[in-house]
């Protein structure tokens, strides 16, 4: 069974004619995109606002209407994936490198939901290595006041070179000894100077879709 695809899907039930969705990133929000697209072909009229340039590429190829924070006075509903969720739906994302834009679409949304197959399911945050934006200068210097904080962060590459947002930053993934209090950290980590956000949604997520014992949906 498909698990991402089981949760993906599920997560269109709550998109309703009319509504301006986030749409989130990642493989577990290509099956929410590809079914999105399906009943776009069917009727369903929404406009979305997608989280990356992969999301909006791959949401304009499935003819999914999308729009700009100048076109909308809201976004309704934003749905994505999550790295980690605990058992407070707290969550780590930003594992697929957009969790910037991420962010700021969960934030905005009036309905954040979270589809996460349960491998995502964690007692404690922090087992995957923490992501942080942060821009490109000084990052030497960022990376030593993470450090400082408890971090071992480590600078994200792909093909040797290093990984670049969407924004144009640099990924700094880090482990950390202890995330039992991850408020806290989340507001420390974005005190540094160099930090432009870090992949802790703390009290974001109003609804998680995952699946039982059954492999059913479940929400919580
Ligand atoms: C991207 C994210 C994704 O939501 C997260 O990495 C989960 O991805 P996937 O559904 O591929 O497991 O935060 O920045």
């Amino acid at each position: 069974m498909n698990e991402k695809k089981a949760v993906g899907e599920k997560a269109t039930e709550f998109v309703k004619d009319g509504m301006v969705v986030g749409l989130g990133t990642g493989s577990t929000m290509f099956y929410t995109l590809l079914k999105l697209g399906q009943l776009v072909k069917e009727g369903l009229s929404i406009q979305g606002i997608p989280t990356s340039i992969q999301t909006a590429e791959l949401a304009k190829e499935l003819n999914i209407p999308l729009a700009g924070f100048k076109e909308i006075e809201k976004i309704d509903l934003a749905i994505d994936g999550a790295d980690e969720v605990d058992e407070n739906l707290n969550l780590i994302k930003g594992g697929g490198g957009a969790l910037l834009r991420e962010k700021i679409i969960a934030k905005a949304a009036n309905q954040f939901i979270v589809v996460a197959d349960p491998s995502k399911m964690v007692k404690t945050l922090g087992s995957f290595p923490l992501p942080v934006e942060i821009v490109p200068f000084g990052a030497e210097m960022t990376e030593k006041h993470l450090r400082e904080l408890g971090g071992s962060p480590a600078l994200r590459r792909v093909n040797g070179e290093p990984f670049r947002t969407d924004n144009g930053h640099f990924i700094l993934d880090c482990i950390f000894p202890s995330l039992a209090q991850p408020q806290e950290l989340e507001v420390s980590l974005n005190k540094i100077p160099g930090v432009v956000e870090n992949g802790l949604f703390i009290g974001m997520a109003d609804v998680l879709i995952t699946l039982n014992s059954d492999h059913q949906p479940i929400l919580y």
